[in-house]
């Protein structure tokens, strides 16, 4: 009896061990693979009103903000909530020293005040077509020696116009078709959008409140981020995607969503739309590790240490901090990431799960006597063997010579010297017109040579700490000839001599451009070198990675079929498409003794206040609101005013603006961030210990009108209690 039961239990376990909340699911697979499960956890609404394949939809306000975040329609009239650090880009374009609305915020008191953000870009998906069987049918036809075909992004391209063709799929300007491969390969999915590029800067708060805690608070649980921003689409005057114009108006949009002010309780059912990047639920555990001791590695390290330089200059001053803010951000934002994936990997035994997994279909396969799992896994296991040092070297160049220097950016003067070489005046005087202009927008990239000049020191001293003598790229046999390895001197030498060393070396250059002086030329050489470095290593990798994605296909397709045979719902890798995720706002307990509550309140803002670190700064009037409790009807039943929550949703980068639906589809809250402990989730989902982060809509509002005086934009929105 006791033996039965715990056979019971055993295959309970195994058969179901992907709690509810684990998955970015594919809205295409709702109705068959998650609306019973949704229901029973407590959703109040059919799934076609979240998304119908003809109809208009919840998916209808939901879009792909700027390529990399998420963003919801709010308004009838066009209106974009989305992240603060999602909007931080044009915000900080928009920026000066006298208008510095990182500093104190921006807020459009009418239409005419929304401010045109160039290149942002707003798209809509307007409908997804499972189309596996038509892009098989064309594999098949289509010639392929290499058989690279069925994951090629050009190949797919000509594939989806095809099929467009064949489907009267009309495409209009901004409306556009993405055809992209899943589960490596083993499906494909087709999607129409609609992309407008007509996008304005319309409200942010300042950084005190839209980036309140900065770094420290990044990636953290509990947190008191007011982290949102407001933009509005503009098109032309028949409603369709139009480049920007003064004549173009506000889109009149097909669906918005509706605001919920009545919040949540402990263990309520939610669920969130939205953009996820990237994530690498299918790796082999050779893979995690793999991770864990090169990207993560350099990005820890080499960001780390360029960041410590950064923030030093950034803060002496404030040009300097405004020029440099959107990139410390990003570069910032994943190396805590890389630090909490690693510590967390390690704590949580991620390794020890994912050996658990893969030995599970090694078994399978020879229970079934098919023996293509077991030569995908070794497969996959020696190529990682093999990329391992290119990869690594890969990275350090990619951290340390390429993002961690403007080097890379200098114009190209290989048309120069072709010119200079036929000594064809003509082509001698087009070619440095050219390379004026270049160099113009060069110089403007880098208006503070000094901290470039610092950084760029310290970035060369971090590839020569990881990367060992023998192995470092060409440059280094004339630093170590010429320079006695003073990687100092060498960068001096870069700044003080080179043409691109400063705007006036470049001017004296281009009195009587010389062949001599470029071929000999320090910066000239080092970027070519890190080119060389850059391909070299590329190479090396691809040499490595010739059977890759065959392996990965076979490997995905076996965890496909485990899971279905066990009655469990599958889900693609995230790669940018639009995913719904649901569970429910719950508490955590990262370790003993610890217990985290589901939402935090201005309590908490006024309690982190450091008027000494920028970090932590209150800004005056809302200590005064909060003092007054002037909260506009937007505080919880208990008087609090509520600032943040977390869900035990499934999510990764690019899901940052997702709207938070309650159980009947209504706006709660905006998502943008996870907790520390939960940054394994790109690897494996850990339901007890990731969370969502998401701004409270309640706070949201209350910033717009108690503290920006913004109630126009309020008036515009459609909320209920
Ligand atoms: N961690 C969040 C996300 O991945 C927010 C990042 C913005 N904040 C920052 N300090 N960089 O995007
Ligand atoms: N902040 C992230 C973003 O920009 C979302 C957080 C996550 O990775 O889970 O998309």
């Amino acid at each position: 009896m006791k033996k039965i039961l715990i056979t019971t239990i055993l295959t309970a376990i195994t058969t179901f061990p992907v709690l509810a909340d684990e998955g970015m699911w594919m809205l295409t697979d709702l109705k068959k693979q998650n609306e019973v499960a949704m229901t029973e956890l407590g959703l109040l609404i059919p799934v076609d009103q979240i998304y119908s394949p003809d109809g208009i939809a919840i998916k209808d306000a939901v879009v792909h903000f700027g390529g990399g975040c998420t963003g919801e329609v709010i308004s009838a009239e066009g209106l974009v909530l989305t992240n603060h650090h999602c909007g931080y880009s044009y915000i900080a374009k928009h920026s000066s020293v006298q208008h510095d609305y990182l500093t104190d915020g921006f807020w459009a008191m009418n239409r005419s005040e929304e401010l045109p953000c160039q290149g942002l870009k707003v798209t809509f998906i307007d409908r997804i077509l499972d189309v596996t069987d038509y892009v098989e049918q064309q594999l098949q036809k289509d010639d392929d020696p290499t058989g690279v075909n069925y994951l090629s992004p050009k190949y797919l391209a000509t594939v989806a116009k095809r099929f467009a063709e064949q489907e009267n799929i009309a495409l209009t300007p901004g409306r556009s078709l993405e055809l992209k491969a899943f589960y490596g390969g083993n499906r494909y999915y087709l999607f129409v959008k609609n992309t407008y590029s007509d996008i304005r800067m319309v409200g942010a708060p300042p950084s005190s409140i839209g980036k309140f805690g900065a770094d420290t608070d990044n990636w953290m649980w509990p947190r008191h981020t007011g982290d949102f921003s407001i933009f509005r689409i503009y098109a032309d005057k028949e409603g369709q995607p139009a480049e920007y114009s003064p004549e173009n108006r506000p889109l009149h949009v097909k669906k918005h969503l509706t605001l919920n002010l009545s919040g949540y309780r402990e263990g309520d059912f939610a669920f969130v739309m939205g953009f996820p990047g990237r994530n690498w639920r299918y790796m082999i555990s050779d893979e995690v590790e793999e991770r864990m001791q090169t990207t993560n590695f350099m990005r820890q390290h080499v960001r780390g240490a360029r960041q410590e330089v950064l923030m030093h200059e950034m803060q002496r001053d404030p040009a300097v901090r405004i020029h440099y803010a959107s990139i410390y951000a990003s570069s910032a934002n994943y190396w805590k990431n890389a630090i909490g994936m690693n510590e967390g990997l390690v704590r949580l035994k991620v390794l020890d799960t994912k050996r658990a997994q893969q030995e599970q279909l090694l078994t399978r396969g020879r229970e079934l006597g098919d023996n293509s799992y077991q030569e995908a896994f070794d497969r996959i296991r020696d190529i990682v063997a093999h990329r391992r040092a290119p990869l690594y070297h890969q990275q350090a160049i990619q951290e340390a010579l390429v993002t961690g220097m403007s080097f890379m950016n200098i114009p190209n003067t290989t048309p120069l010297i072709v010119a200079l070489k036929s000594k064809d005046k003509a082509a001698i005087q087009a070619a440095a017109d050219t390379l004026r202009v270049r160099a113009e927008a060069y110089f403007a990239s880098v208006p503070f040579p000094d901290v470039e000049r610092l950084v760029a020191k310290r970035m060369l001293k971090s590839y020569m700490e990881y990367i060992p003598q023998e192995e470092r790229i060409g440059i280094f046999n004339l630093i170590d000839k010429r320079f006695k390895g003073d990687s100092d001197a060498f960068i001096d030498a870069c700044f003080d001599y080179s043409l691109f060393g400063s705007k006036a070396n470049f001017e004296k250059f281009m009195r009587k451009p010389q062949l001599k002086r470029l071929a000999s030329d320090w910066i000239v050489l080092f970027k070519s070198a890190i080119r060389e470095g850059q391909l070299q290593t590329a190479l090396a990798m691809a040499d490595a990675n010739k059977d890759y994605d065959a392996a990965h296909k076979v490997w995905v397709k076996g965890m496909m079929q485990m899971k279905q045979a066990n009655g469990q719902p599958i889900y693609p890798d995230a790669n940018s498409t639009l995913r719904l995720t649901y569970g429910r706002i719950l508490p955590y307990a990262p370790s003993d003794g610890v217990e985290y509550h589901y939402y935090t309140t201005m309590k908490g803002v006024m309690e982190k206040e450091d008027p000494d670190n920028f970090e932590f700064v209150v800004p005056e009037k809302l200590k005064q609101l909060y003092r007054k409790k002037e909260f506009g009807g937007y505080a919880m039943p208990d008087g609090e005013m509520a600032t943040c929550f977390i869900i035990d949703t499934d999510q990764t980068g690019g899901n940052s603006g997702s709207p938070v639906f309650n159980a009947k589809g209504e706006l709660i809250g905006t998502g943008f961030d996870r907790n520390f402990e939960g940054l394994t989730g790109d690897i494996a989902f850990r339901p007890s210990s990731q969370r969502a982060i998401a701004v409270d809509i309640r706070y949201t509002l209350f910033i717009i009108e108690k503290y920006a005086g913004a109630s126009h934009l309020i008036k515009e929105m459609t909320i209920v209690e």
